[in-house]
């Protein structure tokens, strides 16, 4: 009989938040993430690109490893020098951001905003392989812009390239991260697609999980954000390792303490500091039964030594389990 392939996860990108420093630290920090994607990077231009523009991709002038860059762009010169620099800093893949739903993006024709235009896409697409890029090119994208079916003339397009994988988020961008997810919509996309398929979206915990893995049982890869922000453990549960309460209190406790060291050397702003811990906090309430106690907590800090000490209370606070983290996800968070 054929083995099945074990399945990778992956940690979504998020623009303010999982920058290098985060994703670094979550690596080291939880089990079960193969690999993590970048948040994308905009603007890096057609000619030469300026070295801050890569700051987030770099770590000692080097590629940094588990990760893949992301861009996002309507310009195949600049997809290409991007991911051409980032090869010759030792990236072999970059990620193409056509999903990013919101408005003064859309707007522009970047992000899930190039899904109505076949054309478009088609002579990018053409040129960066005219080039035979010297880098693999994946896509992230949702089903459309204004509607559903717009992705279908988009996947037959794809079908013509040699991309390595094409990542699914299944909502329009009209929905941002509100509403449910159009699974029926995501398997149409399986059907159509020549590509190795991911599947991203509302993968809220283990029990979530595995109903899509039931439903979808030929995926062999799964990007999962909310959730892994909210449930850090939640990769390692998936994958059959047993953590105690106790551990996790324990390593939860571990992790904020060295994000926060990390947070308050780059960041000498003490508010904005503290502003970032609490944006990661945001998420990582639903890792305690009582959120919204642990959030209005953190809300009220001004500087790190005051997260310290809100935090330090925190910890201490009874632990979510599966049920209660997914009913945060479904009815607590402010999905934007
Ligand atoms: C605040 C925020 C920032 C995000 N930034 C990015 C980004 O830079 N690139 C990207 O591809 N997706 C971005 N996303 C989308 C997430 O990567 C992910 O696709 C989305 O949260 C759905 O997955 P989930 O239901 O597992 O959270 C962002 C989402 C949020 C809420």
């Amino acid at each position: 009989m054929k083995s099945k392939k074990p399945i990778i996860i992956s940690l979504a990108p998020f623009q303010g938040l999982t920058d290098k420093y985060f994703r670094t630290l979550f690596l080291e920090s939880f089990g079960g993430v193969d690999r993590v994607y970048a948040p994308f990077v905009s603007g890096s231009g057609t000619e030469r690109i300026s070295k801050s523009k890569l700051s987030d991709l770099l770590m000692n002038e080097r590629a940094i490893s588990g990760t893949i860059p992301q861009i996002i762009s309507n310009d195949s010169d600049e997809i290409v020098l991007f991911g051409k620099t980032l090869s010759d800093y030792g990236y072999r893949h970059i990620n193409w951001n056509l999903g990013c739903p919101f408005r003064r993006i859309a707007n522009k024709n970047k992000g899930c905003g190039l899904l109505p235009y076949p054309g478009k896409l088609e002579k990018i697409l053409d040129n960066i392989f005219d080039k035979q890029p010297s880098f693999e090119l994946s896509i992230k994208t949702r089903l459309g812009y204004h509607q559903k079916d717009e992705i279908f003339e988009a996947i037959k397009l794809f079908n013509q390239y040699p991309l390595s994988e094409l990542i699914i988020h299944p909502r329009i961008g009209k929905q941002l991260y509100k509403g449910v997810v159009n699974l029926e919509g995501f398997n149409q996309c399986k059907l159509l697609s020549d590509h190795s398929i991911v599947y991203n979206g509302d993968i809220y915990n283990k029990a979530a999980f595995e109903k899509l893995l039931v439903m979808f049982s030929d995926i062999e890869h799964w990007m999962m954000g909310r959730g892994l922000l909210i449930n850090p453990f939640l990769a390692e549960q998936i994958k059959g390792q047993k953590v105690s309460k106790d551990q996790r209190r324990e390593r939860l406790h571990k992790f904020i303490k060295r994000l926060m060291d990390i947070t308050s050397n780059r960041i000498s702003n003490e508010s904005k500091a503290a502003g970032y811990m609490k944006a990661v906090c945001y998420y990582m309430a639903g890792s305690f039964k009582d959120p919204e106690k642990v959030f209005s907590k953190i809300k009220k800090t001004r500087t790190t030594e005051e997260f310290d000490n809100a935090f330090n209370e925190i910890i201490n606070l009874p632990l979510s389990n599966d049920v209660e983290a997914g009913n945060y996800f479904v009815h607590g968070l402010k999905h934007i």
